[in-house]
């Protein structure tokens, strides 16, 4: 079993939006996924509840009870868990990240995100966990910000996920039904853009997805 986790002290970045973006594309693939809400706002489980799907399986989770949820997760079979994290100095963040095999670090191009990178960028080194920086919510035609972010991510040491997410309208037409732009528009340019970051995920995680089979209940992860 293999764990996201997606991660960034700034709040409106995108974390919750990438983290149930990529669980559909990654779900969709025939993985086993469960995604961890650990924000008390619980606004990927409200998403969830709107979407009357059953996949992918949302559960909310504090950090006590994290380890024995994600025990649980891999005992039922889960193949990839997402760990979407609240912003601010959390002591939910930091677990996310000790439990993770990656870390995906959304960032918006502007000043007051970069100032923030830094700080979970560091929480992922420390913890020694690889980190991958995404830009989000860029100008649909913005190639000068990334040029910008790429300059910041690299003097941090940063990998930088290529491409960038767009700030475009079929995200937010998405959420609101419960669903991801790859669900409600599959040729639109922001599930093409969904679709390269996973592709970017799939084989830093080492993660193949011929055979498996779904086999992880609501009923096995939550007790
Ligand atoms: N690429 C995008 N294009 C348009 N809207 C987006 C995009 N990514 C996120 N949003 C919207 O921006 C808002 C903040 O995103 P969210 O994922 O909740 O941020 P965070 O979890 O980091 O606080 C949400 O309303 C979300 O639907
Ligand atoms: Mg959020």
């Amino acid at each position: 079993m293999k764990i996201l986790a997606i991660a960034m002290q700034k709040g409106g970045v995108a974390k919750s939006w990438l983290t149930r973006s990529l669980s559909v594309v990654a779900s969709h693939e025939g993985l086993n996924v469960l995604v961890i809400d650990m924000d008390s706002q619980q606004s990927t489980v409200a998403w969830s509840e709107r979407r009357e799907a059953e996949t992918p399986l949302v559960q909310f989770s504090t950090e006590r009870e994290l380890p024995a949820i994600l025990k649980r997760a891999s005992e039922a079979g889960c193949d990839l868990v997402f760990i979407d994290t609240p912003p601010a100095r959390s002591t939910e963040a930091p677990a996310a990240v000790d439990a993770a095999d990656m870390v995906l670090i959304p960032c918006t191009p502007d000043i007051e995100a970069y100032e923030q990178v830094a700080r979970t960028e560091r929480l992922a080194r420390l913890a020694g966990k690889p980190a991958l920086a995404i830009l989000t919510m860029t100008q649909p035609s913005g190639k000068s910000e990334q040029e910008i972010a790429q300059e910041v991510f690299a003097s941090m040491n940063l990998e930088m996920a290529l491409p960038t997410i767009a700030r475009l309208k079929a995200h937010r037409d998405a959420a609101r039904e419960g669903r991801t732009a790859t669900e409600t528009e599959a040729d639109s340019r922001a599930a093409r853009e969904i679709a390269a970051l996973w592709m970017c995920i799939k084989e830093r995680l080492n993660i193949r997805t011929s055979a498996i089979v779904h086999n992880c209940t609501r009923e096995q992860v939550q007790k």
